[in-house]
């Protein structure tokens, strides 16, 4: 049994399209933080008496209809592995599930580490990433800690679609403050609002197109430790990628009252002078970024937001890892 953890990544250059679904390759580059407190563990093991991949998740058997995508993947480590053997999964999140909180990026990120090791290969951070990145895009940047970029790539195998860190777990202490608005299951996944989007979107190309222009000037920001620069980029991001999303044919809309109630006190926070920014993924969670120095202001008036059922306060947090080889 090899066990290995890994945290969700909230993107602050957003992921939302891709050039190849056969080997889900994104259609832009993109640039995250790794979380830390959110963990998932996964825990795998292949047996030659089994006839059949058996998934559990949270201690609940999943469902064969529901686990194509595992078992997808499982089928890829078989093959790079040369081996033909099922496995058995037992995976652990300690926070909600398809919720918005990019459960799938920590999910595959730490499948693909424990799973690889369970099968006997040794692959390093890049390769590592790159077979995430075939369970889920965001996945690929949670092979490591901190301040991450995917890149896009040139090769049409997709091999060098893969994340390389900008600045690990420690490099820049901000503050990431999550405000839950809904714990339920999303309507739509990422991958058919992404499917949608691209086909019907009318303003999908140029989405793409202004993705490929914020990526180096987040670089330089991180880089530079510019809260405004990664504040006000990453909320552009945000809203150009939903704008997007919004005009999808049917409009793809994954917010909820909640979450407009925190991004009106996020722009009120501003207009008293605190650095503070917003972020959404696919889901009617917020993300919010500050300095440690703002987080009880920010802390006490998302407290008193309509619709937040809950908030947690954490900061960048570090790789996959594994935790437990007994193979
Ligand atoms: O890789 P997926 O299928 O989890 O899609 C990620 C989509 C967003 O979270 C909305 C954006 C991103 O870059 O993480």
């Amino acid at each position: 049994m090899v066990t290995a953890t890994a945290h969700p990544n909230f993107a602050l250059i957003k992921y939302w399209g891709k050039a190849s679904d056969k080997l889900n390759l994104p259609a832009a580059g993109s640039i995250s933080v790794t979380v830390d407190k959110f963990v998932t563990r996964t825990s795998v093991r292949f047996n030659p008496k089994l006839e059949q991949d058996v998934i559990y998740l949270n201690n609940k058997k999943v469902q064969r209809q529901h686990s194509k995508r595992i078992r997808f993947f499982l089928d890829l480590v078989r093959e790079m592995a040369e081996d033909q053997r099922f496995a058995e999964v037992h995976s652990f999140n300690n926070f909600p599930t398809a919720a918005g909180l990019s459960s799938s990026s920590a999910g595959f990120a730490a499948l693909a580490l424990s799973a690889s090791r369970a099968a006997g290969l040794n692959l390093g951070s890049s390769d590592l990433s790159v077979l995430a990145r075939r369970g889920s895009g965001s996945a690929a940047r949670s092979i490591h800690g901190g301040f991450v970029e995917l890149l896009f790539g040139n090769r049409e195998d997709g091999r060098d679609s893969r994340a390389r860190p900008i600045g690990g777990k420690g490099f820049w202490p901000i503050c990431i403050m999550i405000a839950i608005t809904a714990k339920s299951p999303k309507d739509i996944s990422s991958r058919d609002g992404m499917r949608l989007t691209s086909r019907t979107s009318p303003y999908y190309q140029s989405w793409i197109k202004s993705t490929q222009t914020d990526l180096p000037e987040m670089r330089t920001a991180i880089l530079a430790r510019d809260i405004t620069k990664v504040g006000e980029l990453t909320e552009r991001s945000c809203l150009r990628m939903h704008g997007a999303m919004l005009s999808a044919d049917p409009g793809i809309i994954y917010w909820n009252g909640g979450t407009l109630s925190v991004i009106e006190a996020v722009r009120d926070l501003r207009a008293q002078g605190y650095p503070v920014y917003f972020t959404i993924d696919a889901g009617p969670q917020v993300k919010i970024i500050c300095e440690q120095a703002s987080k009880s202001v920010v802390e006490a008036a998302l407290k008193s937001c309509a619709g937040v059922v809950q908030l947690i306060a954490t900061r960048p947090g570090g790789a996959a890892r594994l935790v437990r080889n007994e193979a």
